[in-house]
This record gives C-alpha cells, sequence and structure tokens, in this order.
C-alpha cells in the first residue's frame, strides 16, 4: 500500500480556511487531520464543532479526527454526525478502551488509538487487532511545531512487528514534527501515515510540501 500523507489543519490559515481546506483537496495529500483539544487531557484548546463542520462541508478526502480530550466517549456519535471518517482516541484517556473502540465501530468509523511518548506499544497487544489505526505520538500532545522524539523510530519497529504478529491489518501513523528529514526513516521502519502540520502549512508551497513527502516515502 502507497504510504499516506494526512496535513494537519491545525497549522493552517483559520482566517483563510476555506482556502487551505481547498489546498489539501488539490494537492497529492491523502487524508486532512483534524487535532481537537480540550484544555484538560492537554494543556491547549484546540477548535470545536462548528469549525469541524466548516471543515468538512468542503474537504474531500478522509477526514482522521484526532481526540485530545478525556472521555471521549461523550463525543463519539457527534463526531459521526460531523463527517468523521477515522476517529482516534488517546489510550490515555480511556478507562475502558476496548468499549469506547467498539462505540466507534458501531457508529461507522474507523477506530484508531494514540499512545503518548511516555505509553510502550505493548499495552495494546491484547486490542490491535480491533484497531484500524494506532497513532504513534511523536511529540507530547498539545502543539504543533515541536521537535520529532527520536525514540518513535524504536516504537514503530515494535508496533510493526506486533502487528505482523497478529496478522493484524492496523495503520500506523505518526504525529509529531515530522518533516522531509525523518519521513523515509519512519516509512521504512512501517510507518503508513505520516501527519505533518508547520511543516507543510508555515512552507513557502505547501502544495509542493506535500508532493514532496508523498515522493520521499513511495
Ligand atoms: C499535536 C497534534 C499534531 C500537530 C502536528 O498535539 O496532535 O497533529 O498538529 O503538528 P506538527 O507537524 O507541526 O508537529
Ligand atoms: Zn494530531
Amino acid at each position: 500500500m502507497s504510504k499516506l500523507i494526512a496535513p494537519s489543519i491545525l497549522a493552517a490559515d483559520f482566517g483563510n480556511l476555506q482556502r487551505d481546506v481547498e489546498l489539501v483537496n488539490d494537492s497529492k495529500a491523502d487524508w486532512f487531520h483534524i487535532d481537537i483539544m480540550d484544555g484538560v487531557f492537554v494543556p491547549n484548546i484546540s477548535f470545536g464543532m462548528p469549525v469541524l463542520k466548516a471543515i468538512s462541508s468542503h474537504a474531500k478526502k478522509t477526514i482522521d479526527v484526532h481526540l485530545m480530550i478525556v472521555d471521549p466517549d461523550r463525543y463519539i456519535k457527534t463526531f459521526a454526525d460531523l463527517g468523521a471518517d477515522i476517529l482516534t482516541v488517546h489510550y490515555e484517556a480511556c478507562t475502558h478502551l476496548h468499549r469506547t473502540i467498539q462505540a466507534i465501530k458501531a457508529n461507522g468509523m474507523k477506530a484508531g488509538v494514540a499512545l503518548n511518548p511516555h505509553t510502550p506499544v505493548t499495552v495494546l497487544e491484547d486490542i490491535i487487532n480491533d484497531l484500524d489505526l494506532v497513532c504513534i505520538m511523536s511529540v507530547n500532545p498539545g502543539f504543533g511545531g515541536q521537535s520529532f522524539i527520536e525514540n518513535t523510530y524504536k516504537k514503530v519497529s515494535q508496533l510493526k512487528e506486533l502487528i505482523t504478529a497478529a496478522n493484524a491489518s492496523t495503520l500506523i501513523e505518526i504525529d509529531g514534527g515530522v518533516t522531509n528529514k525523518n519521513a523515509k526513516q519512519l516509512t521504512e521502519a512501517g510507518a503508513d501515515v505520516l501527519v505533518a502540520g508547520s511543516f507543510v502549512f508555515k512552507s513557502d508551497n505547501p502544495t509542493e510540501t506535500i508532493a514532496d513527502l508523498k515522493a520521499i516515502c513511495n
């Protein structure tokens, strides 16, 4: 399968949101990555339902929603109604993760779990066959523009082994500090989806930057 690029809208220009959504539509990007932060699970608040509704109304590609919120079960149906195709919750925010995953699927979405940098991939051993996606955080969640944590490569390889051993078809997504410097090594280690925020939207030509990233890892 070809490796996927998911620009993170958190780094877009919110004053020109429709323009940046169209830019992603017209680019070589595969998914929209949407970061929802509640100011409790992470020390920052991003945006909520009305903004996601506006994004969805223009987006023509898969909408990958990354929830950085406590007790995400409360909003599963809401995100399905808002057009999320993939809903990712944090392992660290879910007491009954298996139940949460089943609820996401029952609402017609693909289910993902994100792991903070300190959380080992082995915690997902008993649930890996239920997961469509695992998001390895390569920064501490909460902010765009942080530097990539090098330990991520090791985690990607370990997760790849775990997925292969379980004969699962789970995708590995990397989120945080992705650039043209680490993209190749990440996909060689087993990553399937690269999220990139600042590297794309703060570049001079985001469309070209997306195409470059796509070319580097495919
Ligand atoms: C961080 C978010 C990321 C962020 C990535 O909490 O989950 O998706 O937008 O941004 P960059 O690519 O700038 O690190
Ligand atoms: Zn994210």
